[in-house]
C-alpha cells in the first residue's frame, strides 16, 4: 500500500502574508492520518518550513535545476531547496513543460538531481485535451512515464502525479472511469518497471481541479493516494476538507 498524501503547489501565488494560512493549516491538523506537502513559492521555502517546524506538515518546492550548482542565473538547485527546508520538489509540472519548453529528458535530468540531493520528486504527467480526443491518452502517458522517470525510483524517492492538463485551473473534473483507467495504467507501469514492492508503493496522485465537494469522489478510486492541488490549496479553509477527505480514505 502506498502512503497518502495531500500536496498543495501555491504556484505564483503568495507573499510572506499567505504563511498565516499555512500556520492555520498546522493549527487544524496537529496529527493527521496522512501525509501534508505544501509547495509555496520558492521566495518562501525557508520561512514556509520556518512555519511548520517540529510540525507533521513538509515543505516542497515546484522545480530545481538539474545541476547542483553553476552558472544558471535566476535557477535553483535541489539542494538549494533542501538547505532551505523542503523535503520534495514538483517536477515536471505541465505549467513548467509549456512556459519554459521542458522536455521529459529535462525532467528526467531533474529527477536523477532530486533523488541525489535527497529529496522526494513527484513527477506530474498528463494529456492535452487534443490528445485525449484522440484517444491517446495512455500512449501520452506511458511515454512520459518512461521518459521522465530515471532507473532507481523507489516509493522513498518518488510521487507521481497525474494531471490532465485539461483539468487544471478549469473545473473540469474527468469521471471516476476515466481517472480509474489512468492511474491504474501508471500503476502497472510502476510496478513492470521499479519492481512488485517498489511499484505498489510508489504514492499515485491525481491533480486537477481538486476541490472540497469533489474530493472525496476521487480519493474512493482505488490507484488514488492522495492529490496535488492548485487553487484550493491556498486558503486553509479549502484545504482543510480535502485532507480529512483523503484521511477517510487512510
Ligand atoms: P488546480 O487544482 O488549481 O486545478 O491546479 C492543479 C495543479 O496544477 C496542481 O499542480
Amino acid at each position: 500500500m502506498a502512503r497518502k498524501l495531500a500536496a498543495g503547489n501555491w504556484k505564483m501565488n503568495g507573499t510572506r502574508a499567505a504563511l498565516e494560512e499555512l500556520s492555520a493549516l498546522a493549527q487544524a491538523h496537529p496529527d493527521p492520518s496522512v501525509d501534508i506537502l505544501i509547495c509555496p513559492p520558492a521566495t518562501l521555502v525557508q520561512t514556509a518550513a520556518a512555519t511548520v517546524a517540529n510540525g507533521p506538515i513538509q515543505i516542497g518546492g515546484q522545480d530545481c535545476h538539474a545541476q547542483a550548482s553553476g552558472a544558471h542565473t535566476g535557477d535553483i538547485s535541489a539542494e538549494m531547496l533542501l538547505d532551505a527546508g523542503a523535503t520534495s520538489v514538483i517536477l515536471g509540472h505541465s505549467e513548467r513543460r509549456e512556459d519554459h519548453g521542458e522536455s521529459s529528458d529535462d525532467v528526467n535530468a531533474k529527477t536523477r538531481a532530486a533523488h541525489a540531493a535527497g529529496l522526494v520528486a513527484i513527477v506530474c504527467v498528463g494529456e492535452s485535451l487534443s490528445q485525449r480526443e484522440a484517444a491517446n491518452t495512455l500512449d501520452i502517458i506511458g511515454e512520459q512515464l518512461a521518459t521522465s522517470l530515471p532507473d532507481g525510483c523507489t516509493a522513498a524517492n518518488t510521487v507521481v502525479a497525474y494531471e490532465p492538463i485539461w483539468a487544471i485551473g478549469t473545473g473540469k473534473v474527468p469521471t471516476t472511469e476515466q481517472i480509474d483507467e489512468v492511474h491504474d495504467f501508471i500503476r502497472a507501469r510502476m510496478i513492470r518497471r521499479f519492481g512488485e514492492n517498489e511499484g505498489r508503493a510508489i504514492p499515485l496522485l491525481y491533480g486537477g481541479s481538486v476541490k472540497t465537494d469533489n474530493a472525496a469522489e476521487i480519493f474512493a478510486t482505488d490507484n488514488v493516494d492522495g492529490a496535488l492541488v492548485g487553487g484550493a490549496s491556498l486558503k486553509a479553509t479549502d484545504f482543510s476538507p480535502i485532507i480529512k477527505a483523503l484521511e477517510g480514505k487512510a
